[in-house]
């Protein structure tokens, strides 16, 4: 059905494609993996005439196709899911589909007749969606859908996916896969970007590997395994699980007592209890929504809690704010970087120092930045850390998501905390770039750094805490040994079920 030939594109200096090849079959699924900046999202944004290449063939059932921008693709049957949903949250899941379709066309025509068209779109599909909900009161899960049917109501017959799962829960991931297999019934075609070996397992029928700007393999799902497919990806062997020795637990570090925190729709957090100390990762599992947010935010000093004590190193420090919970030596790496972790216009070297741009060795004691300071900082960030590419004067935005999360990291670990709270430190990060992360917390953890981690993903909370606490409600629900409890058993405390 489609068929990339020795497609180049380069960014001013960045050759995001170097020479990228690959064939899809006609109602297959076919997933695109690789590393973050690999080249995967641009090589889908040329197909969908986002961008234009600078070289190479785009061929469309046996014929070259000349793709100028997304309304020719569109007109070809081809449609495409970003990664960033573009969708007006203030209008209605059927004005967000019409919208944008051009005027006179019989789609932008009567809204009444588009209800029903989506309607019956949905039924099909069984995507369950209302097409006169607003956008804002659907859930991340039932936009995505939205987003789907956007692109089918355009008629389109291949379906460019990127990196659909990211923000979707383990749930919603399964309902979702059917959803593309009734698709793919259907004669559908689908291109889906992905990060997680097991999702590429579970779901394509063949895979597509790009490393560096080119591809670098293309196997049937069958015939591979996730360690092979990891080796394509990142060029060597993979750790794919966590090594770590048992902890060796010193004095309390992080002592939480009975802590309330106020969410937009009543308690968040609901009297909580637990510590953390010296030497150990404890880490907190759930759904996400069950007030891991705000339980962290709190502890952060970003938002204050309603009642309860939070005691650091012995000392009361409830209601400190961020800055001096800082200062104390506790370092924070947020789950939302874009929200919380990074000035995205702001170059590197800025964002390396946020936090403690106002004092020593940064800023003179009179506040003036020493620029000199800033530059070593930054310098030792992005070599520890391995921040690709290696430009302090790139805009934080510039980079992919794994490398602004390696840019995170690196700057609360050069903190040197005694404590690390710790939120989705993996989210939307490729498996080379996991490991290191991995790596870099349990060293954390053995160098006696108090650590407390939260992630959606049961996998990796279980894999790097050595005490698992299970939040629901706002509570704390119980207390396991990751080592010993089963996905089962903590799923159950999760629900409630
Ligand atoms: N619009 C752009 N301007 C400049 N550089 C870009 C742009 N889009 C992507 N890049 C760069 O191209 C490379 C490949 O990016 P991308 O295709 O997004 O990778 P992937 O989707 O595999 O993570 C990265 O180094 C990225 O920083
Ligand atoms: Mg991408």
């Amino acid at each position: 059905m489609l068929e990339l030939k020795n497609i180049h594109k380069a960014f001013g200096d960045c050759v995001a494609n170097d020479d990228v090849s690959l064939v899809v079959h006609r109602a297959t699924i076919h997933a695109i993996v690789g590393e973050n900046g690999a080249g995967k999202s641009t090589a889908m944004k040329i197909v969908y005439g986002f961008y234009n290449p600078d070289g190479g063939e785009i061929l469309l059932n046996g014929k070259p196709v000349n793709i100028r921008n997304p309304h020719d693709a569109i007109a070809l049957g081809i449609g495409m899911v970003h990664q960033h949903f573009m969708l007006v949250d203030t209008m209605t899941v059927a004005e967000n589909i019409i919208l944008g379709a051009e005027t006179g066309s019989p789609i932008n025509l009567d809204l009444d007749q588009a209800n029903r068209n989506i309607k019956s779109l949905s039924d099909e599909l069984k995507l369950n969606i209302n097409p006169q909900a607003l956008i804002e009161d659907l859930s991340v899960g039932q936009q995505q859908r939205v987003e789907l049917l956007k692109a089918l109501y355009r008629n389109a017959d291949l379906l460019i996916l990127d990196e659909p799962t990211a923000v979707l829960s383990p749930q919603e991931v399964e309902e979702f896969f059917n959803i593309l297999r009734r698709m793919k019934e259907q004669g559908k075609t689908i291109v889906i970007i992905t990060h997680k070996l097991d999702e590429v397992l579970a779901i394509s029928d063949e895979v597509t590997v790009m490393r560096d700007g080119r591809t670098v393999g293309n196997v049937r799902t069958a015939e591979t395994s996730a360690k092979e497919l990891a080796r394509m990806i990142v060029g060597r062997d993979v750790l794919l699980r966590v090594e770590k020795t048992d902890a060796k637990p010193a004095a309390t570090v992080l002592q939480v007592d009975g802590l309330a925190v106020e969410g937009r729709h009543g308690m968040a957090v609901d009297g909580v209890s637990f510590s953390v100390a010296a030497g150990e990762i404890v880490g907190i599992a759930g759904i996400e929504g069950n007030g891991q947010t705000e339980l962290i935010e709190a502890l952060a000093g970003l938002v204050d809690p309603k009642s309860g004590r939070v005691k650091f190193e012995g000392h009361d420090v409830t209601g400190l704010g961020a800055r001096k919970l800082k200062e104390l030596g506790i370092a924070h790496i947020p789950e939302d970087r874009h929200k919380r972790g990074l000035l995205l216009n702001s170059s590197l070297a800025e964002n390396s120092i946020l936090g403690v741009h106002y004092r020593p060795p940064v800023a003179s004691t009179a506040g003036f930045l020493d620029s000199a300071a800033v530059d070593t900082r930054v310098r030792s960030i992005i070599e520890d850390f391995d921040v690709r590419p290696a430009m302090p004067e790139l805009t934080a935005k510039s980079l992919s998501g794994g490398n602004q999360q390696k840019l995170i990291i690196g700057r609360e670990f050069e903190l040197d905390p005694k404590l690390l709270l710790v939120s989705q430190p993996t989210r939307g990060v490729d498996i080379g770039a996991i490991e290191f992360i991995h790596r870099s917390l349990i060293d954390l953890r053995d160098k006696g750094r108090a650590i407390l981690l939260v992630s959606a993903e049961l996998e990796e909370v279980t894999a790097l805490a050595d005490r698992l606490l299970i939040i629901r409600e706002g509570k704390i629900v119980g207390e396991v040994d990751p080592k010993t409890a089963s996905v089962e058993e903590i799923g159950l405390m999760m629900t409630g079920g």
